[in-house]
């Protein structure tokens, strides 16, 4: 794992620049997508870099970590509508070559894995992470060896993501998630973690053991992992001395 410590502002840019790399190398790359708060600053920063010529998406392929079971594209909770609203629509891909997993015809997911694999593979995957350690929706315990998937929502898991909803009533109980076999599968993968509430299953992601229990912690595994972390998430990791390495931006 190569770690960085930086503003949010400088993690979009630094983590920008992964994507530039290999779109420079490979434009017909395959990117993992993924939603939530942590990525919005990136996903910016990537369209100001589409729209300005520097990277262009029109050969890329995107999957989706996940979605909610029973919410079609057009929800506004839904994470089609999330991925595009908050950066498809900003970028010259072409939108058939963007996949999010089904959430209303559960069938489908069965073939997800197969098509990420006949796609070529992920290049580069985006994560965040749940204050439970969770990724994309891995929660605590799911095997390690995991691919696409239905899974239960934690009720925290539900609070947590409650702010994007009316009411705690109106998220869904079930998604449908890469396992965490499939996230492995990418070739490289970055983690943004921004915020004190994540600044404890950080220090165990990074510190702790490799655990069902903090579904992040297998990251410590994967060759080419780079975590990149804001002062706040960063706290716990920076006060335990730990024996990492830590790079400032
Ligand atoms: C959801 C998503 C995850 C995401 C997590 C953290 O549960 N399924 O993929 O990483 O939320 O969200 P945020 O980035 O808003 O903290």
């Amino acid at each position: 794992m190569k770690i960085y410590v930086g503003s949010e502002e400088q993690i979009a840019k630094k983590a920008a620049q992964q994507y530039v790399d290999l779109l420079t190398k490979k434009p017909n790359a395959v990117l993992g997508g993924a939603t939530g708060s942590t990525p919005l600053g990136l996903y910016h920063e990537l369209a100001r870099l589409n729209k300005e010529g520097v990277i262009t998406f029109k050969d890329v392929t995107t999957f989706n970590l996940d979605e909610y079971v029973g919410l079609d594209g057009s929800h506004d909770q839904s994470y089609r509508y999330f991925m595009n609203h908050n950066l498809f629509d900003h970028i010259d891909i072409d939108k058939e070559r963007t996949h999010v997993p089904d959430g209303i015809n559960l069938e489908n997911i069965k073939t997800y894995d197969k098509a990420i694999e006949k796609a070529g593979g992920i290049d580069l995957q985006i994560l965040g992470i749940g204050v439970d350690g969770h990724i994309a929706f891995n929660e605590p315990g799911t095997p390690f060896e995991s691919l696409t998937h239905v899974v239960e929502l934690e009720e925290n898991t539900r609070e947590v993501n409650s702010r994007f909803f009316k009411s705690i009533d109106e998220v869904p109980h079930q998604a449908v998630t890469m396992g965490i076999k499939s996230i492995m599968h990418a070739r490289s993968i970055i983690l943004i973690a921004l915020g004190d509430n994540k600044a404890d299953v950080v220090e165990k992601m990074i510190n702790g053991p490799v655990d069902t229990a903090v579904a992040a912690s297998i990251l410590q595994l994967h060759p080419d992992c780079t975590v990149y972390l804001d002062e706040k998430a960063a706290a716990k990791l920076l006060a335990s001395g730990a024996d990492v390495e830590i790079e400032r931006i």
